[in-house]
């Protein structure tokens, strides 16, 4: 049984996240989607808001759950006993960051792989900070994150202080 995490801060979660998760899920027999919990970060969804949207994408996924995780990731991953890490590279630019902390999670945690997943090239350019960006400047985000959230980020957007 191949038992995969995808971790991240999916703050929000973008189109570009939910391809990866449709290929992940493919690819192996358990997907633990594990958003990142870090105060520190001081991020525009709360943790809560953001498993949420993601619980509400996977619903359709037996094989697909949405948890939380603080500290390590290969703590979190030996927990879990999961056998790899999945992460998304969009370009070149990706690639620099990914490999230093695969290799640091290779340094920690030795028989855990991280596999790369490439999303669809239209989604190469999006990133959760761009969509944070746009939404809260009144722009349209349709197209940047799964259409079923789409008015939920929006209006969560425009309205930054409201914070859950
Ligand atoms: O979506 P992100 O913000 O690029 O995800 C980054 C994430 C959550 C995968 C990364 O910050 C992480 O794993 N944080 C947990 C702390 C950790 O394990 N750090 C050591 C790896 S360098």
């Amino acid at each position: 049984m191949l038992k995969a995490i995808y971790p991240g801060s999916f703050d929000p979660v973008t189109m570009g996240h939910w391809d990866l998760i449709q290929r992940a899920e493919k690819l192996v027999d358990h997907l633990v989607v594990a958003v990142l919990h870090n105060p520190a970060k001081h991020p525009a969804f709360s943790v809560a808001e953001r498993v949420d949207f993601l619980r509400e994408l996977v619903k359709p996924y037996d094989n697909v759950v949405v948890t939380t995780f603080h500290g390590l990731l290969v703590d979190f991953a030996k927990e879990q006993e999961a056998q790899c890490i999945i992460r998304g590279v969009r370009a070149f630019s990706d690639f620099e960051y990914e490999f230093q902390m695969a290799l640091m999670n290779r340094k920690l945690h030795p028989d855990l792989e991280t596999v790369f997943l490439m999303p669809k090239e239209e989604f190469s350019e999006l990133s959760s900070r761009m969509v944070r960006e746009v939404g809260m400047m009144g722009g349209d985000i349709t197209g940047f994150v799964p259409e079923s959230l789409r008015e939920r980020i929006a209006a969560r957007l425009r309205n930054p202080g409201n914070y859950a």
